[in-house]
């Protein structure tokens, strides 16, 4: 979360490129954004509430500028909270993407020390303890390793030298690539703000990067010794999704399943082919993720214990201390990730490979973090994915495992094709459903992971208040809330087909109106959307059904359908 880019260019650079690098990352966070940059030897800073809706027209050119944007977790949603943050002599900036565990205490030691802390953000303690450091005549490259060391938590710290014109650039957890190129060097948060830089360095926790006007250098933290790094060359790498003939991103993103899957096809899973293998050698397989992605591996979950016949288990990477101890050389962790980034997931793996589990993992975003820490990593191929709310990662997460479990998915591709042409079926039903505030969607089976996906989305798109369940559960409880008022999509499996027909009596014997996702229109349904393909296409014709029907409930509520309230794309803070 929070996104951050900053450049130093050998000639003077319009400072809105930092702007116009902002909007990309902009998936990371969007309650405020901020720039600082250097002029006339002072430093001088802009910022702004809210999301990044016009692009300044007073900015100049600077050749060092920095910039950032943010999803508050230290202090609300003002300007004083934004970044970038000044130390008591305005001379030290920072921009910072993480969370401080030991804030109260450093923040009480600053406050004792009479500093002037004119924000509620745990970033602005980093710069005043710098500030300390300097005063006693440290180098400011220094104060920044030896202040890094004292912070609790994941963090990346990007700090503008005006002394020394440059930018100084710290980490453990969340990402900070180096971008490179003749005229300018950069720092991003991903490389798709890597303004036109041609080659890429790779920050790795406990690394300090320096962009200085004689080029950049890494260091170590903890003794200072450089480092040598590799510079990957960006040609292979999309660095930007563009949104084409498509209103938003999430409507491009629905739309292009087919194609993704195509490509999933052609590729054939050569890494998750050896994922697999290495599972049927294992005690323990455990697949790991948050969210969409979590969902995606309680689908693997369930095909793998059927096809493997051993115990196979998904943990939510944010619960997965309880199974640490559990852990051993004979545990396979299969994470799920889309950014590669979630600083849950790679927590996770963290304490698993300490335990010495092997570590292996589907991720959509190149050269990310889990990608690299992974033994085997199997790509997703998707191309990036913008929209906040996660759509064609889940469904390629779905399609990767079934690929290397020896699954066709030509049929399911034409079913996705047919339901994307008919996609105004379900314009009556969203319209419906927007005048709600709660719906419930039930499954069971393979289904309950497509139920609680549908259910996410819906949440994240609409804001209705979705609850996604087990058929099965009903009545141990929730039952209670169904009335004539209630709306239920039940997700009907060809195996499951008689006990979620049940579960749609259940609720329409207390008044419910009942929309079947199903092979068959069926009695107990009021409204009804086909599944057109075989068993193992059926979770995944559900799920473009419930995606198009969160899509439009979004579109009828005229709400932002690529960033949510209050989310972030990639959560880079525990
Ligand atoms: C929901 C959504 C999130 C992510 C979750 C994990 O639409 O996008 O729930 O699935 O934050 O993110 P990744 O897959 O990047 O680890």
């Amino acid at each position: 979360m929070c996104g951050i880019v900053g450049y130093l260019s050998h000639e003077e650079k319009p400072v809105v490129s930092i702007y116009q690098g902002l909007k990309k990352l902009e998936y990371r966070g969007y309650d405020s954004w901020g720039i600082v940059y250097l002029k006339n030897k002072r430093l001088v800073a802009i910022k702004e509430i809210g999301k990044l809706k016009s692009e300044p027209t007073n900015l100049p050119e600077s050749v060092l500028a920095l910039g950032h944007t943010r999803w508050a977790t230290h202090g609300g949603i003002t300007k004083a909270n934004s970044h970038p943050q000044f130390d008591c002599t305005g001379n030290i900036a920072l921009v910072h993407n993480g969370i401080i565990e030991n804030y109260y205490l450093l923040k009480k030691e600053l406050t004792q020390r009479k500093h002037k802390i004119v924000s509620d953000t745990d970033t602005e303690l980093v710069a005043h303890l710098i500030e300390e450091k300097v005063e006693k005549g440290m180098t400011i490259e220094e104060a920044v390793r030896q202040v890094f060391r004292r912070l609790k938590g994941y963090n990346a710290l990007v700090v503008m030298d005006k002394m020394q014109k440059r930018l100084l650039a710290v980490k453990t957890g969340s990402p900070l690539i180096l971008g490179l190129s003749k005229k300018a060097n950069y720092i991003a948060s991903d490389i798709n703000a890597l303004g036109e830089a041609e080659e890429l360095i790779i920050l790795l926790d406990g690394e300090l990067a320096e962009i200085s006007e004689n080029g950049v250098r890494v260091i170590n933290v903890s003794d200072g010794r450089e480092i040598p790094k590799q510079r990957i060359k960006m040609v292979e790498i999309e660095k930007e999704s563009e949104m084409g003939e498509y209103q938003s991103f999430l409507e491009k993103e629905i739309n292009e399943q087919p194609q993704v899957l195509e490509r999933i096809v052609q590729e054939d899973g050569v890494q998750i082919k050896k994922i697999i293998t290495l599972a049927k050698k294992m005690d323990k397989v455990i697949l790991v993720g948050c969210g969409t992605s979590y969902f995606a591996g309680l689908v693997a979950t369930e095909k793998l214990i059927k096809k493997l016949g051993k115990w196979v288990i998904t943990v939510l990477a944010s619960e997965f201390d309880t199974y640490v101890n559990l852990l051993d050389e004979k545990t396979l962790i299969i994470v799920l990730t889309q950014s590669g980034e979630t600083i849950d997931v790679l927590d996770a793996i963290i304490k698993a490979k300490q335990k010495g589990a092997t570590i292996t993992s589907v991720v959509n975003a190149p050269y990310s973090s889990v990608q690299r820490v992974s033994d085997v990593c199997q790509m997703l191929s998707c191309g990036m994915e913008k929209c906040v709310a996660s759509t064609k990662s889940f469904v390629a997460q779905m399609a990767v495992f079934d690929i290397a479990l020896g699954i066709d998915l030509n049929q399911r591709i034409k079913n996705i094709k047919w339901i994307l042409k008919n996609k105004n079926k379900i314009n009556p039903l969203a319209k419906m459903i927007s005048q709600k505030q709660h719906l419930f969607i039930l499954g069971r089976g393979k289904m309950l992971p497509i139920a609680l996906e549908g259910a996410l989305k819906i949440k994240e798109l609409s804001y209705i208040h979705a609850e996604g369940m087990a058929g099965g559960e009903l009545k141990h409880g929730t039952l209670a809330l169904i009335d004539k008022d209630s709306i239920c999509i039940v997700l009907v499996s060809k195996e499951n087909t008689n006990e979620m027909l049940a579960s749609g009596l259940e609720v329409k014997a207390r008044g419910a109106t009942v929309i079947g996702i199903a092979q068959r229109k069926e009695n107990v349904f009021d409204e009804f959307l086909p599944i057109r393909g075989k068993e193992d296409d059926e979770q995944t014709e559900a799920v473009v059904w419930l995606q198009l029907l969160a899509e439009k409930i979004c579109d009828l509520k005229r709400l932002d359908p690529d960033k949510p309230r209050n989310l972030a794309k990639s959560v880079t803070v525990k």
